[in-house]
């Protein structure tokens, strides 16, 4: 079974029927994109992934567990992390320490934790920063870990983000725009940075408007238009797919040529 399964979900706000029958799967160590014109329902099927809305009918399996109505919390405890859109961060807090603060299951935030397990709470103390700081060093952000966050760039915020969503030890991370607003630079380089995650057998789960910089990194992706799945496929398949170009030009036929990033196709 894969790792994620997202089988025939449909949602409705009043008489809006936001998703119509939504299945999707994912597999342990790929970056799958998920992309369609704005409305098309991406972030409410996020929304239900992570338990923040509860489906009105189908199915979703995250490691063998039947998850939909799972509070987020329990979710996240089974390993799916969620770096939001705009990061949620401690603006005053170091880059450490807001990364620190995202590992779970702190003994130090208790205060019977502080009393009575002291030894205990400060060799946690330590291992958190020693991963702090791998994680730092695999972001490439080493060099920022004493920066208080709010003088970090949009980009580099980004980055703590997904950083956060890493000192959790997730085995699926769901990315909601990730490269948006962030400079070209370092939008490829967050990009690399999840391939070389998804080569150690983390997954990702990426909505991105920015097409060419997914298609690129991708080994799948899913098509959303009105609720509905519309085609999926690897980025080449999905590029050639008039219903690909109908759902973003709103138009029945697929145009004679299309640009795409850079390039013609
Ligand atoms: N909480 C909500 N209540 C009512 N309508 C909603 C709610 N969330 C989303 N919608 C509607 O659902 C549709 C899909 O929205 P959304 O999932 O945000 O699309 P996308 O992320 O693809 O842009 C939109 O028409 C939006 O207005
Ligand atoms: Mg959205």
């Amino acid at each position: 079974m894969a790792l994620l399964e997202v089988n025939q979900v449909k949602k409705s706000f009043g008489g809006l029927e936001v998703l119509k029958g939504v299945s999707l799967e994912i597999e342990a160590g790929k970056i799958i994109g998920l992309v369609g014109p704005n409305g098309s329902g991406k972030t409410t099927l996020f929304n239900l992934i992570f338990g923040l809305f509860m489906p009105n009918a189908g199915h979703i399996y995250f490691r063998q567990k039947r998850i939909e109505g799972f509070p987020p919390h329990q979710i996240y405890a089974l390993g799916l992390a969620f770096a939001f859109q705009l990061p949620r961060l401690f603006l005053q807090l170091t880059v450490l320490d807001n990364l620190i603060l995202a590992a779970r299951e702190q003994v130090g935030v208790q205060l019977g934790g502080v009393l009575f397990c002291r030894r205990r709470w400060q060799r946690q103390e330590a291992a958190l920063a020693e991963k702090a700081y791998q994680i730092l060093e695999l972001l490439e952000m080493t060099s920022l870990a004493t920066n208080a966050a709010q003088e970090l760039s949009g980009g580099q915020r980004k980055l703590l983000e997904i950083g956060r969503a890493l000192m959790t030890d997730p085995v699926l991370v769901l990315l909601d725009e990730p490269a948006a607003g962030v400079n070209p630079v370092l939008g490829q380089k967050i990009y690399r940075n999840m391939k070389m995650l998804a080569q150690r057998g983390l997954s990702f789960l990426v909505i991105e408007h920015k097409l060419e910089m997914l298609f690129n990194f991708a080994h799948y992706i899913y098509v959303m238009d009105k609720g509905n799945l519309i085609t999926s496929g690897e980025p080449q398949e999905v590029i050639r797919s008039p219903l690909f170009y109908s759902a973003y030009l709103g138009e029945e036929e697929e145009s004679d040529v299309v640009c795409f990033g850079s390039a013609k196709y």
